[in-house]
């Protein structure tokens, strides 16, 4: 097992990574909270898989633990239920003790987030994630959301877990896709910060596509350590937070254009990630050979690497221009000046995304 210590001053806190560690969840637990009740808030699918083993670990360490069951999928991180789970919380008499904990993908993560982040103003909050994207992005961080019909995460805080427990044996019941996806955040944290942990990619990417646990573990102990740094030194994304985003302008757009759904969110993030080392070497920044080693990797992951052909350049532009992350409607994107390193750009002449794109 490893341990990252994410450092945030009286807001700092442990992420166990290890295999089979799940049953543990109980003991950590109190550790970081006194209270004698639980909330445990996961969807049907996860708890019919895991809920078991975290329910008895946590009666075992003296909470009374109350299920929400939440539904599956992105429609359900909304506002509903927010309600319901803050009413289940409020008719079971958890106090400002008691943990919420979240079971499952970031879905449930990021719900069950906001849910700690504002029930009687603040309760403990524990991720026990269990998809590859929850355990090497979303678990870590501290931003909690729901989305509201006109836009994705648009009601949100930034409110740090106290604990994060990630199982990567949980992953074998994970589909194929969602293992893919997640590859894609791992590879993003390679270019974005850290060339050791690319190298080691290129050469492990297949032992991470048959789900070998040593790899897994430390495939996603080096992710959290760099998601750590970032947050650390940017807690509320005022600067530096923002190279997360690598991959993610043309990938936002891609998801949008084609409708939420077609592409799932890793595979939009590779193909974006593709597309801004392309605009790299366009723009001179970035050598030849560095983007023919991204583009590869991705695409050993299984990820796409090109932007389907049916998007027009145009709307994919427009979108770009309002996403959310874009200020004032300006092309922004991170780039790449080497692998381990990147630079945001924040006006980026339109002609040139335009090339970079077709
Ligand atoms: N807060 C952040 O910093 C942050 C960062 C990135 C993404 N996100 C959010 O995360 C969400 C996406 O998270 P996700 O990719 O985990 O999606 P998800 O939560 O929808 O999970 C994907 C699917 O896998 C299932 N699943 C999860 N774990 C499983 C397991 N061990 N075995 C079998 N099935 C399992 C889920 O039930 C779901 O059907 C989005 O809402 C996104 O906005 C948040
Ligand atoms: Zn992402």
């Amino acid at each position: 097992m490893t341990t990252v210590r994410v450092e945030l001053g009286d807001r700092s806190y442990n992420i166990h990574i290890g295999s089979g560690i799940l049953g543990r969840l109980g003991s950590w637990v109190r550790e970081v909270s006194a209270g004698d009740k639980a909330l445990l808030v996961s969807n049907r699918r996860v708890f019919a898989l895991y809920g078991e083993t975290v329910s008895s670990s946590l009666a075992g360490h003296g909470y009374q633990v109350f299920p929400a069951e939440m539904g599956d999928g992105e429609e359900y991180k909304n506002l509903a239920t927010l309600e319901k789970l803050y009413d289940l919380a409020f008719a079971r008499g958890l106090d400002r003790r008691c943990p919420i904990i979240a079971l499952g993908g970031g879905v449930v993560g990021d719900a069950a987030g906001l849910a700690a982040a504002t029930y009687l103003r603040g309760v403990p909050f524990v991720q026990v994630p269990t998809s590859l994207l929850a355990q090497v992005d979303s678990s870590v961080g501290g931003k909690v959301a729901v989305n509201r019909p006109g836009g994705k995460n648009i009601i949100g805080a930034f409110y740090q877990p106290e604990l994060v427990v990630a199982d990567i044996r949980n992953l074998q019941t994970l589909p194929r896709r969602e293992i893919k996806c997640g590859l894609a955040e791992l590879i993003k944290y390679g270019v974005i910060c850290d060339a050791g942990f690319f190298n080691w990619l290129e050469e492990n990417i297949d032992k991470l596509l048959s789900l070998d646990e040593g790899a897994l573990v430390y495939a996603v102990a080096a992710a959290c350590r760099s998601k750590a740094r970032v947050v650390e030194a940017d807690e509320t994304e005022q600067g530096r937070r923002a190279i997360l985003n690598f991959g993610h302008t043309a990938g936002h757009a891609v998801e949008v254009l084609s409708g939420y759904g077609v592409f799932c969110h890793g595979e939009a993030v590779a193909a974006g990630m593709a597309a801004a080392a392309r605009l790299a070497r366009a723009m001179g920044l970035l050598p030849a050979a560095q983007v023919r080693r991204i583009v590869s990797l991705l695409s050993r992951a299984g990820l796409p690497v090109s932007l389907p052909p049916s998007l027009d350049s145009g709307d994919m532009i427009a979108a770009m221009r309002q996403d959310k992350k874009a200020r004032a409607g300006r092309l922004t994107f991170v780039l790449p000046l080497a692998i381990g390193n990147v630079k945001l750009f924040d006006d980026l002449p339109e002609e040139l995304v335009r090339q970079a794109l077709s």
